[in-house]
């Protein structure tokens, strides 16, 4: 588990200290390690070494050997376990509430009295991943070709950057940004985020694919919803009734009697095949079109 926490050696001096980043997942460990070397070998039977937050509350306590509870605030009891071998605190059942600094001191038991031989300091970031962003379809394509969605991503930290939809035709990426809904939970302080969107689809024919996209604040990372296919085949997207419309549809049952095609149909019907996608043409083309078949 402890594996899963990272830890940086961030090796930045501030105001004399040496402090280190660690960084851990939520519901996960953290490690907060106190980089004690023990140059002098002195028993841990001689020495009282402790933990505590930014708050001075006491994670965990090691007196002469001994785990000792008496100062150890409630919200740790039972969260901690010390590892000697590399002198490090794990702090179990990380929740968003724990990112902070922590300090670990050791003390030399003298029969004078405790002399400070050691000191760390840790920043703990903490972080959950956010689930995998689904698109949820709202409406089916209308008569204007408009398709509202919305996308959703739960239960993250830090807060994302954004959220966007991209659509893929075949030829074509086009991003469209929206307003990114932000809540988060009361007591797990963790963000739930969403967008909803109108989108206005191109006039194409071709299988058209709409992917969610979140942009975390971490490392610039991108999740992508699964593929959202809309098959025009399926979901037609209903051109408005225009002669071209009725004309294009016309055609098909003469090209298909062998009986009634003549040359010149042939050669229109090879010049819309290509348009097994074809872009909406203006009426006007179509009626010269038309004009000139007659003619022949
Ligand atoms: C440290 O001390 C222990 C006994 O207290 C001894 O077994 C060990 O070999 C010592 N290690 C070093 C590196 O001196
Ligand atoms: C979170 O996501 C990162 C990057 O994708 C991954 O390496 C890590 O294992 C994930 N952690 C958890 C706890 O899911
Ligand atoms: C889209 O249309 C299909 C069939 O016409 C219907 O079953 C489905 O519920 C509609 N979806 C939405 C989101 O309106
Ligand atoms: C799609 O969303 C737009 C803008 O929010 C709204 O005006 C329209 O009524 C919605 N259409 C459908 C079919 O839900
Ligand atoms: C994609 O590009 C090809 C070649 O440029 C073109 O023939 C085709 O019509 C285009 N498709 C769409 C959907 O625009
Ligand atoms: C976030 O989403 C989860 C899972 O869908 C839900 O249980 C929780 O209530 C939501 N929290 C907020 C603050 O919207
Ligand atoms: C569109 O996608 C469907 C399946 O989703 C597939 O059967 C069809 O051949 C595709 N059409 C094109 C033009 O790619």
């Amino acid at each position: 588990m402890g594996l899963s926490s990272m830890l940086f050696t961030l090796a930045f001096l501030l105001s004399g200290a040496a402090s280190l980043a660690s960084q851990a997942y939520f519901n996960d460990v953290a490690d907060l390690p106190c980089q004690f070397t023990n140059p002098q070998n002195i028993s841990l039977g001689e020495l009282v070494v402790f933990w505590q937050n930014q708050e001075m509350l006491v994670l965990y306590e090691r007196y002469l050997g001994k785990d000792k509870l008496d100062n150890i605030d409630l919200k740790y009891l039972g969260r901690t376990s010390f590892d000697q071998d590399s002198w490090t605190l794990r702090l179990h059942n990380i929740q968003i509430k724990d990112k902070g600094s922590y300090q670990c001191f050791v003390h030399h038991k003298k029969p004078k009295g405790l002399v400070s031989i050691h000191q760390m300091t840790t920043d703990l970031s903490v972080l959950a991943n956010f689930s995998q962003p689904e698109i949820v379809q709202l409406s089916n394509v209308t008569e204007n070709s408009y398709i509202n969605m919305t996308c959703s991503s739960v239960q993250g930290y830090p807060e994302p950057k954004k959220m966007y939809f991209l659509l893929k035709t075949e030829n074509s990426t086009t991003g469209y940004d929206a307003i990114m809904q932000t809540s988060q939970d009361n007591v797990t302080e963790l963000y739930n985020v969403s967008i909803s969107l109108s989108i206005s689809l191109p006039a194409v024919t071709s299988n058209m694919t709409i992917f969610c996209v979140l942009q975390t604040e971490l490392m610039e990372t991108q999740l992508f919803s699964s593929p959202f296919h809309i098959d025009p085949e399926n979901q037609p997207l209903p051109d408005p009734p225009s002669p071209s419309t009725w004309f294009a549809i016309a055609l098909v049952p003469l090209v298909i009697a062998p009986v009634i095609i003549s040359q010149s149909l042939r050669k229109l019907k090879k010049k819309r095949k290509p348009g097994a996608s074809y872009e909406r043409e203006t009426i006007k083309v179509e009626e010269r079109k038309v004009s000139s078949m007659r003619e022949e």
